[in-house]
């Protein structure tokens, strides 16, 4: 009798511990979205602090190329701050990581003392096409130390690129094109030395008249992409950046006073997208073309050349966008020796071809986006006729 009593005790036990009921309260909450952590409070109202430092713009009057809506008006303190818009936490600790917000109208001053510094666990930050107009450049971006990708181009900030932007030693991206940024040799040098993780640079339109193209030289191996133009870079560039293993695209255009040589040796082999155009680069266009014949888009309008050249252009057999436009060339189009099947830009405007419509523009259509140098797009628009197109 006990026995029994002892085994019903047992299997009661047994039923107990192993009960769907009893077992649900202890399973861990990633199955049940609500018991996510809740957003810490503190970074919470950093969030809201930020958003009532700013006024919000009908950003389409300014950014027409904006898709996402002005986000932040939804955000509501009586929700979790990770279900707002553009705001993304971590699902373990629960710490806002991911703040894009890109595009959403923003307009102000973004002082030192701004709340946006307390979200120290930051690893992506998006602020571009807003309006910070006048806001200098905090040196406490330097205590995102966590930040992978960093994206304030398009955003109006101004002034010195501080040192402290080294400390982000974690950067994989960092984008701070079309700002009134300046950047120096000493800031420039130490972040290339401490960003040792970089993959894509974006300096285009940052003011560095007063760098030194060297200070480029020790660039990450890791990097795929580096987009210097238009930046008043002046001086010799480092012929090691066309070493980097992993670069894929490099755009120096419209630094007039940039010159540089190509290297005679170990070339990026995964280089596929070359912008020279208005460069004081001195270019050996059969050399270039014999050494990377895997580019998809080469732009070398307006350019300083060196020896004969159409004839190899037959070697780039994966080119599907090729500008050649304002280089005095003459003689007849090299039309047998590009591969037209692939192309889908061509700029020969202003040289002196003899069998090219006075347009001096050829263009298959429709062109691709992003397509055509800054030359050409002037042209376009001085004049509807300049636009032909490939003829076969
Ligand atoms: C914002 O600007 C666009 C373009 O000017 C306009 O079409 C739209 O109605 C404006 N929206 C508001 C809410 O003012
Ligand atoms: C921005 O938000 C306001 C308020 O919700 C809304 O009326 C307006 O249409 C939004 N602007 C744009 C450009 O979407
Ligand atoms: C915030 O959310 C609450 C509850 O959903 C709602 O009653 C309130 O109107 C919202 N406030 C704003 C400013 O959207
Ligand atoms: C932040 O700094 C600015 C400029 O120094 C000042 O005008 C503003 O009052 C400060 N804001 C707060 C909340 O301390
Ligand atoms: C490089 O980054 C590390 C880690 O963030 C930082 O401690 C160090 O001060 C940085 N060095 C320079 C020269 O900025
Ligand atoms: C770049 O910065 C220098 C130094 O402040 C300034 O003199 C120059 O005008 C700036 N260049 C441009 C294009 O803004
Ligand atoms: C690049 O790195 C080398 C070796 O570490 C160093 O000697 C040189 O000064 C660095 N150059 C620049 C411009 O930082
Ligand atoms: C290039 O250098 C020359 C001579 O130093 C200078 O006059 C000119 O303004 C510079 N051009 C650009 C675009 O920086
Ligand atoms: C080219 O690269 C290879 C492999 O990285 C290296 O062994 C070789 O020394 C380099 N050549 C020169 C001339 O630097
Ligand atoms: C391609 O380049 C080679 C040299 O590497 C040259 O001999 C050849 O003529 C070029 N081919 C064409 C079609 O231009
Ligand atoms: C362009 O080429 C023509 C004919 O070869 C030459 O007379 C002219 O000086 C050249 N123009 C420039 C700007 O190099
Ligand atoms: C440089 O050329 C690339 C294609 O190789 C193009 O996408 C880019 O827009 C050009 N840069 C400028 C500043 O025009």
């Amino acid at each position: 009798m006990t026995m029994v009593f002892l085994a019903w005790l047992g299997l009661l036990f047994f039923f107990l511990i192993t009960s769907p009921f009893n077992s649900s309260s202890a399973l861990p909450s990633s199955h049940f979205p609500s018991h996510l952590p809740l957003c810490h409070p503190h970074e919470s109202s950093a969030l809201l602090h930020f958003k009532n430092s700013l006024s919000i713009i009908n950003y389409t009057t300014y950014f027409s190329d904006c898709a996402n809506p002005n986000s932040t008006v939804y955000w509501n303190m009586s929700r979790d701050c990770c279900t707002w818009s553009g705001v993304t936490c971590d699902e373990v600790s629960g710490h806002v990581v991911r703040l894009d917000l890109g595009c959403s109208g923003l307009l102000g001053i973004i002082h030192s003392n701004n709340s946006l510094f307390l979200l120290t666990h930051l690893q992506t930050l998006i602020l571009s096409h807003n309006w910070f107009y006048d806001s200098k450049l905090s040196p406490e971006f330097g205590r995102f130390s966590s930040m992978i990708h960093l994206d304030l181009s398009y955003s109006g900030f101004t002034g010195q690129l501080p040192l402290e932007f080294s400390y982000l030693s974690s950067l994989v991206t960092l984008d701070l094109s079309y700002t009134d940024l300046r950047l120096e040799t000493s800031s420039l040098k130490r972040i290339v030395a401490n960003l040792t993780s970089l993959k894509e640079l974006r300096l285009s339109d940052v003011n560095m008249s007063f760098a030194s193209p060297n200070s480029f030289m020790n660039l990450s191996t890791s990097l795929t992409s580096l987009d210097l133009s238009e930046s008043g870079l002046t001086g010799e560039f480092p012929e090691n950046i066309f070493h980097l293993p992993r670069l894929q695209k490099l755009d120096l255009s419209y630094n007039r006073n940039l010159s540089g040589s190509f290297p005679q040796y170990n070339w990026s082999s995964q280089l596929r997208n070359l912008n020279l155009s208005g460069t004081g680069f001195l270019i050996d266009l059969p050399y270039l073309t014999q050494t990377l014949k895997s580019l998809n888009t080469l732009f070398l309008g307006s350019c300083n050349f060196r020896g004969s050249y159409p004839a190899l252009l037959g070697n780039l057999t994966q080119i599907t966008s090729l500008d050649l436009s304002y280089n005095n060339f003459s003689g007849q189009i090299p039309w047998s020796f590009l591969n037209l099947e692939k192309l889908i830009h061509l700029g020969l405007a202003d040289n002196n071809f003899i069998d090219l419509e006075e347009d001096g523009v050829a263009e298959q259509a429709p062109a691709q986006e992003g397509g055509e140098g800054q030359i050409s797009k002037q042209r376009k628009t001085e004049s509807h006729g300049k636009f032909g197109r490939v003829s076969r």
